[in-house]
């Protein structure tokens, strides 16, 4: 093979280890959500205290430490996808897309979601049950639109 070959076959293993990461992270982030809102459903709905408040001091560990990575690097890998490409550019309509769903869903993310989970937070803490049900069933809701916003990217994709 000549050196065009061996440097074109190279761009491409580049090009397909990015997209594999970028696959595998998106792959924790969306399957990571249904697992947490299904989770969260059930808890909900059993009503039981202690099920409720160890499910709610979870997130603590789940959010910052799984799902906020796996956000970050479905973002930055997907730019570097981008980048590395001769066919996509910034601009093209399917690009602009994912970014303004992708802007949609990170900042319900880091916004609502992170606030509904402090609250419920607080209000286990400090003994306040109903009020704990009260903001974890916004979460959930939160959840199943950030959920939909994912798909609606995936389709896109
Ligand atoms: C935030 C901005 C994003 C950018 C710039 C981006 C960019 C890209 C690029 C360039 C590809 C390769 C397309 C190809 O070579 O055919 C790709 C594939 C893919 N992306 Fe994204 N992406 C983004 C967000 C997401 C999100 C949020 C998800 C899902 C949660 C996602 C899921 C996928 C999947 C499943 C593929 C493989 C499908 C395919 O290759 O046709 N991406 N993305």
């Amino acid at each position: 093979m000549h050196d065009g070959g061996v440097l074109a076959l190279l761009a491409a293993t580049r090009y397909q280890s990015l997209l594999l990461l970028h696959i595998l992270a998106a792959m924790v982030w969306l399957g990571g959500l249904v697992v947490l809102t299904a989770l969260g459903a059930h808890v909900v709905r059993s009503g039981e205290r202690d099920a409720v408040t160890r499910f709610v001091g979870s997130l603590r560990t789940v959010g910052p430490f799984v799902l906020a990575p796996a956000t970050i690097a479905v973002l930055g890998f997907g730019i570097w996808l981008v980048i590395d490409s001769d066919t996509w550019d910034f601009g093209q309509t399917w690009i602009d897309l994912a970014f303004a769903l992708f802007g949609a869903a990170f900042l319900i993310g880091a916004v609502f979601q992170s606030r509904t989970a402090i609250s419920a937070q607080r209000a286990a803490a400090s003994g306040n049950h109903d009020e704990v049900a009260r903001q974890l069933r916004r979460w959930l809701w939160g959840m199943r639109l950030i959920l939909l916003l994912l798909v609606v990217i995936t389709w896109d994709m």
